[in-house]
């Protein structure tokens, strides 16, 4: 299987898989995810063979997922009954990287074309239901128990939707579920409005349709929605500890941009 064979925005679990498999290489690694070194092996045998195939340059989108998988971990310690929304899942191992007990049903969520890829890749699990949908069209809703407490995590998603197609999707997941937890990360105004210029996203020929200075603010899109923190990612402690020299040389200069530093945002709210 060749990433050729993806289209558009699909496309974009690339990088952030690329990310995760180098990282697993790293002598001390920020994820440990061997799911994802294999993955990336099987969408693209040379994926490591090419000019900066090797390079760390991707760690902060790990530190991304390891603070969604911290977030996940403490609300599932708590809420043992959970139904966990993993939304545009990519070829992202989290289930199993979190391992929640068999009490929990997790649902990993994508277009068909990838969740046809995940069960090529990753080993079925009990518990864990794969969605091939559109997130946006949310009759997929009605195949989730209700009654339960809810985890919503998009992780690299909220910025391919549009912000009606978010609010719908937040709304509907919120007036569905008692309480819950919701995480995702955006990126910036500034971000979403180069996103067209920028050569990965071209050549993918995708581009970021959403995005948000302050993104504490889409709690105001639901009288039970309520902003809780803010996780940090390009400037992250965990990415200055753990990455090599050159990346965080490159971080600190990037970071000295205005605007680079919070370019995107990883923030959770819970109802
Ligand atoms: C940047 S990747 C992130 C993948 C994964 N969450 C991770 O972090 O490794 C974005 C993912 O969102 C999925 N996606 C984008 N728009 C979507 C939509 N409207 N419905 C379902 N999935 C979508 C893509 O197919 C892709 O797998």
């Amino acid at each position: 299987m060749e990433d050729g064979e993806l289209v558009g925005v699909q496309k974009t679990l690339t990088p952030v898989l690329r990310a995760k498999a180098l990282d697993n290489r790293l002598p001390d690694p920020i994820l440990g995810d061997h799911y994802a070194e294999e993955a990336m092996r099987r969408l693209d045998p040379d994926y490591d063979h090419r000019r900066f195939g090797t390079s760390q340059l991707g760690l902060a989108a790990v530190v991304r997922a390891k603070a969604h998988d911290d977030w996940a971990r403490s609300f599932l310690a708590e809420h043992s009954d959970a139904v966990v929304l993993h939304l545009g899942c990519g070829l992202d191992a989290r289930v199993y990287r979190i391992d929640p007990p068999a009490t929990v049903d997790w649902y990993d969520l994508d277009y068909p074309a990838i969740i046809e890829l995940r069960q090529q890749f990753l080993p079925p699990r009990e518990h864990c239901t794969l969605i091939g949908s559109g997130v946006t069209d949310l009759t997929w809703l009605d195949r989730i128990p209700r009654g339960r407490p809810v985890l919503m995590i998009a992780e690299g998603l909220v910025p391919y939707l549009t912000e009606a197609d978010v609010r719908r999707l937040l709304a509907g997941v919120v007036d569905a579920f008692p309480s819950g937890q919701i995480q995702l990360d955006t990126v910036s105004v500034w971000a979403w409005r180069t996103s067209k210029w920028d050569p990965t996203l071209r050549r993918y020929g995708t581009r970021f349709r959403c995005g948000f200075d302050d993104p504490a603010a889409l709690a105001g899109w639901h009288p039970r929605l309520e902003y809780v923190d803010e996780a940090p990612m390009n400037d992250s402690p965990l990415l200055m500890a753990k990455a090599p020299a050159n990346v965080r040389r490159m971080y600190r200069i990037l970071n000295l941009l205005p605007g680079m530093k919070r370019s995107s945002r990883i923030v959770r709210f819970r109802f």
